[in-house]
């Protein structure tokens, strides 16, 4: 049997544990996979923290150094769960070294950056996928069949959002996610990267927009061992250090089939813990979406062939293959965790079957192209064109 091998670069992260317990349970969930799947290397700076995951996992390697890893010539895919400025150096080493990669998002700080690297893995002819994580949610994928199908006609307006409260407080604690040097594009590639994501995959590429998306806190208390999401007690005298990338970004587009958006995203939206919901309009009928009903869609058709007025709700179940492999009934509600695990089986599946599945470096150029316009747009206050490399 063909055998995979995986490197897990920031393994003790958030994204680095769950990409790892995903692997180490592909088989139990979805049976045979046509490979054997072994995380090899699970590499992180905090070498305690992965020394005590890599007993846990059992057989594992651990290293403090990601150069360790892609420089093995028995691994074959490293998967990337870095902090976004690393991506780049660690994805470009990694695919010039011939191996497949997983890289989260946000693929790259720039569009240069990421069209660099989607060429190189097209010229290698390597497989790569980015870890955009929401639209592999089955409701996305039906939503997606419907809107390819005609069903609602032609798409005429997008309107999108995705918020977290993390940082509504202005004392809530400085994390590297708020440094420009270390995530470039600050929420416009964390989160609005997740509303391009549903864009790109459900409307199509965007030819042009304009965006605000502004430092609303320029300074926030800095406290030892601050974690994303997790309040902490705040001293009066507590430092401060400077936020450098934006909170909030708010934009409007034209897609190139002459859909338009408008688009929100921040991390100061207070008391909103997580937000995401497109609503999407055709000429023939309308799908909206929310987070809080994470696997239902509202459809809206036209009335007619026996076809009541107004909205339905439609839950997506066990007939479709990202719903069915975890659970018999439909509106169980998936989780997460659950989604982010089919991510990683497909990215198995696509090296397995060598065949790339959406969103590749190549597709994923085009989402950091919309950040790039919006930091531009920002930055010149105008309407800009977006470089999609395509
Ligand atoms: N797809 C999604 O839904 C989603 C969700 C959260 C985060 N992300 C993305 O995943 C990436 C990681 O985010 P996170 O929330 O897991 O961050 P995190 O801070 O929890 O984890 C990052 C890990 O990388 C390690 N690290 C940092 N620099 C390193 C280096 N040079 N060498 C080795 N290890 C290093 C840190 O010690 C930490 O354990 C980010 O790009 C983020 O945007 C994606």
């Amino acid at each position: 049997m063909k055998k995979i091998v995986v490197a897990v670069l920031g393994a003790n992260g958030w994204m680095g544990k769950v990409h790892s317990n995903a692997y180490a349970g592909l088989e139990r969930q979805f049976g045979d996979l046509g490979a054997e799947v072994r995380i090899k290397w699970l590499i992180d700076q905090d070498e305690a923290a992965i020394e005590k995951l890599a007993r846990r996992l059992g057989g594992c390697q651990t290293s403090t150094d990601w150069t360790d890893a892609v420089s093995d010539p028995e691994v074959d895919l490293i998967d990337i769960c870095l902090p976004d400025k690393i991506h780049y150096e660690v994805a470009k080493a990694a695919l010039q070294a011939g191996k497949h990669v997983y890289c989260e998002k946000p693929m790259t700080d720039t569009g240069d950056q990421a069209r660099e690297i989607a060429a190189i893995a097209r010229e290698k002819g390597l497989i790569t996928r980015v870890g955009h994580s929401f639209p592999v949610n089955p409701a996305h994928r039906l939503a997606k069949r419907l809107i390819d199908n005609g069903d609602i006609g032609d798409i005429t307006f997008f309107k999108g959002a995705q918020h977290v409260d993390t940082h509504g407080s202005p004392l809530a604690p400085f994390i590297w996610r708020l440094d420009g040097d270390l995530a470039a594009t600050g929420i416009v590639g964390d989160t609005g990267s997740h509303v391009f994501s549903f864009m790109d995959y459900l409307v199509g590429p965007i030819d042009e927009l304009t965006a605000h998306c502004p430092i609303l806190f320029p300074e926030r208390p800095e406290v030892s061992g601050a974690v994303y999401g997790q309040a902490v007690e705040i001293a009066a005298d507590t430092p401060k250090r400077a936020v450098t990338n934006p909170d909030l970004g708010m934009l409007m587009c034209r897609f190139r089939n002459g859909a338009v958006g408008i688009v929100d995203f921040s991390r100061i939206a207070t008391g909103k813990r997580f937000v995401q919901r497109y609503e999407i309009y055709g000429t023939k009928g309308a799908i909206t979406y929310d987070y809080d009903n994470i696997t239902r869609l509202h459809v809206y058709q036209a009335p007619g062939n026996g076809r009541p007025a107004g909205f339905t709700a439609v839950d997506v179940g066990p007939d479709m293959p990202e719903y069915g492999a975890y659970l018999p009934l439909a509106n169980f509600g998936l989780g997460y965790n659950e989604i982010k695990a089919y991510e990683v089986r497909e990215v198995i599946g696509s090296i397995v079957d060598n065949r790339e599945i959406w969103p590749t470096f190549t597709d994923a150029q085009r989402i950091v192209g919309l950040v790039d316009a919006c930091m531009e747009s920002h930055a010149s206050r105008k309407w800009v064109q977006v470089n999609n490399g395509n």
